[in-house]
């Protein structure tokens, strides 16, 4: 990627509309370092807006050659994302489909390596469930919002503090909405 084309993205990344539905700049950041240096290769991100956290995380996979499945419910934000990510050049990178995750993840082919959570909090658990058979070992797990919507995802929570398979920590990689996200390695 050359200097310009970044300059380019950062400043799309400024421009888009971003509002309390929008994943932080800092935790877009983290979500962006998080795969490059996991060397992620194939990520799915559940819930995608406008698409800010996808540019982000668009960014990292293609530095490592990976590739990004956005998945949306709304058709009219599937589009608005879709139209950021054509003006980042990323859509080689980042697929957006549009449809409700749950039919989706079942339907995507292949194994993948990085799951970003961010669409309905009290459905958490239910998204992991659908994506962990295709979820290699070592794969990464984020999900936001887990401080202020806790309550909703008690079940999501529960079960990562409990199952032998993951090893989980809380981050806050933004003070902007008070809020923060697990990062958790699935060990096998
Ligand atoms: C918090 S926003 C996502 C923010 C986005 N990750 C970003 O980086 O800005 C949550 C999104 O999840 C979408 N959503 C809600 N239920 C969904 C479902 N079952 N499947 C896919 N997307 C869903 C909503 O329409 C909304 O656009």
């Amino acid at each position: 990627m050359t200097d310009r084309l970044l300059q380019s993205r950062e400043s799309l990344l400024k421009r888009i509309r971003r509002t309390p539905m929008s994943t932080t700049p800092g935790d877009a950041m983290l979500l962006r370092i998080l795969i490059q240096t996991a060397r992620a290769r194939r990520g799915i991100e559940v819930g995608v807006f406008a698409g800010y956290g996808a540019i982000h995380m668009g960014i990292a996979f293609e530095r490592t050659g990976g590739r990004l499945y956005s998945l949306e419910i709304d058709p009219k934000r599937a589009a608005a994302a879709q139209s950021n990510i054509r003006k980042a050049d990323l859509e080689k990178t980042v697929t957006v489909l549009c449809g409700d995750a749950l039919e989706l993840i079942p339907r995507l082919r292949g194994q993948f390596d990085f799951l970003f959570l961010d669409a309905v909090k009290r459905d958490y658990l239910r998204y992991l469930r659908a994506a962990e058979p295709k979820l290699k070992p070592a794969a990464l797990v984020v999900a936001d919002n887990v401080i202020v919507h806790a309550s909703e995802m008690r079940d999501f929570l529960r079960y990562l503090r409990s199952s032998p398979d993951y090893e989980t920590v809380l981050v806050r990689a933004s003070m902007e909405k008070g809020d923060g996200m697990t990062i958790s390695l699935k060990l096998r």
